[in-house]
């Protein structure tokens, strides 16, 4: 029996959903701990892909169970879309493989019209966020007004009595800036049927998990987005409402710190961002390249991922953090037609070496990225399967990531699909 912590250690999309797949095969119980539907996990497995978005990626694998923890923010009407689509793809999904925490707070329509409302206020300034209502639906969780699954399907009538007054502050806030007032009646109704068909999943999360450890079970905790998301250590107020890094998941879910064996960070071969907020190491010729090829958009929202070389500041400052025990890097056959690969070591802020991010984002967009050129391999590592098999100067390039961040490669991947990881 071990615990286990997959941690993206870039700004999300780093291929987390890949790197869970291939872990749940020695694992029992697939957690997600934290965010919301703005997570777009995909997996391909036998040639078919799927993207989760709120449902932990071990619910392909039939054996398994999965848990919704109570860190999570879960739309009860976008969940039964994603359990929906997954059966109709022959999926087996039940409240046999699939317990959602009683403490998860919900996202409700009022917080998807608040956070587009925000994001059209701010202008230039936005975040970019993706619109799912994740920032308002924590916010309402810390100023302790929020909904959470129990007071959904414990308590109908109670649910409904605040519901409709939560909807009529709304209402007379949206009216004042010219938004659409809410229905309140129709909203109601949809969280009723919802509630109906949600209720058998919803459960004790916390209390499942410790059974199941003592049980001698294996958990694999899914993280959703990424270090430079975290809403404590990310690229702040550019980041998104949750803990993305270790400490989230066992907050998120109720097991305790020192039931962690591994922490496991992944980190493409390059960079990517979606959404707004600093990314020294950006560079519009390498997005034009993956665009071309059809590769880095965004899996939730479908927006072009912005992207840029490889920067160790980020992974090395995220080792630290996370607590990383191994490094998996994925998309390493991305770089596969390079001569010379930039990679950035540091940066430099008004004539100060910087081997760690600065805290303020005006500062981390000042910031000058130093690279090293590292040389390419020119070659296509898709069909790799050992590491033995690697060209050496893809070799270099991972042992010079072990050497930056003081952090083994313990996996590899060469490619989208279930079997182009190199397992080390
Ligand atoms: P996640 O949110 O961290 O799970 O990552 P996403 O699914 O949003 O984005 C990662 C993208 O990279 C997806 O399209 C994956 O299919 C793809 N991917 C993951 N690992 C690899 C890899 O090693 N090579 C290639 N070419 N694609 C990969
Ligand atoms: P996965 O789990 C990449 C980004 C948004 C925006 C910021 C805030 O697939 O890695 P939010 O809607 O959370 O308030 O948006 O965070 N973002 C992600 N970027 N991958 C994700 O998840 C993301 N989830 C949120 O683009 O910049
Ligand atoms: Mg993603």
């Amino acid at each position: 029996m071990s615990n286990t912590i997959v941690i993206g250690a870039q700004w999300g999309d780093e291929g987390k959903g890949k790197i869970v797949d291939l872990l749940t095969e020695k694992t029992d119980v697939v957690v997600r701990a934290q965010g919301g539907n703005n997570a777009g996990h995909t997996v391909i497995t036998d040639g078919v892909e799927y993207i989760l978005h709120l449902i932990p990626s071990g619910i392909l694998w039939p054996e398994k169970s999965c848990v919704i923890g109570n860190g999570v923010v879960m739309d009860p009407v976008s969940l039964l879309g994603e359990i929906d689509g997954l059966i109709a793809k022959g999926i087996k999904i039940s409240p046999d493989n699939l317990r959602i925490s009683d403490r998860a707070h919900l996202v409700m329509p009022f917080h998807r019209e608040m956070d587009a409302y925000k994001e059209a206020k701010k202008g230039d300034s936005k975040i970019g966020t993706t619109k799912r209502g994740i920032g308002p639906t924590y916010g309402d969780k810390v100023d302790r007004i929020g909904f959470r699954l129990h007071d959904l399907v414990g308590d109908p009538i109670l649910f409904i009595e605040r519901l409709n007054a939560r909807i009529a502050d709304c209402n007379v806030l949206f009216e004042s800036v010219g938004m659409d007032k809410l229905d309140a009646e129709a909203i109601g109704r949809d969280l009723l049927a919802a509630a109906e068909r949600l209720a058998p999943y919803c459960a004790d999360t916390v209390e499942i998990l410790h059974r199941d450890m003592k049980a001698g079970k294996s958990l694999l905790f899914e993280g959703a987005q990424g270090t430079y998301l975290d809403i404590d250590q990310g690229t702040y107020p550019y980041v998104t409402s949750s803990n993305t890094t270790s400490g989230g998941a066992c907050t998120g879910s109720g097991v305790p710190p020192h039931k962690i064996d591994r922490v496991v960070g992944v980190t493409k071969a390059y960079t990517t961002r979606v959404g707004e907020g600093p990314f020294p190491t950006q560079n519009d010729t390498l997005a034009d390249r993956f665009h071309k090829m059809g590769r880095e958009f965004g899996a939730t929202t479908g927006r072009k991922r912005r992207c840029g070389w490889l920067d160790l500041v980020l992974v090395r400052y995220a080792a630290m953090v996370n607590g990383f025990t191994d490094l998996a890097i994925t998309i390493l056959d991305g770089l596969d037609d390079c001569e010379e690969i930039p990679v950035c070591t540091h940066y430099e802020l008004d004539g100060k070496k910087l081997s760690l991010p600065p805290a303020a984002a005006k500062d981390f967009e000042r910031v000058v990225p130093v690279y090293e050129n590292l040389p390419g391999w020119n070659c296509d590592t898709t069909k790799c399967q050992n590491y033995d098999d690697l060209p050496e100067n893809a070799k270099a390039y991972l042992a010079r990531i072990e050497k930056e961040t003081e952090t083994p490669v313990s996996m590899i991947g060469v490619g989208p699909a279930r079997d182009q990881t190199i397992v080390r």
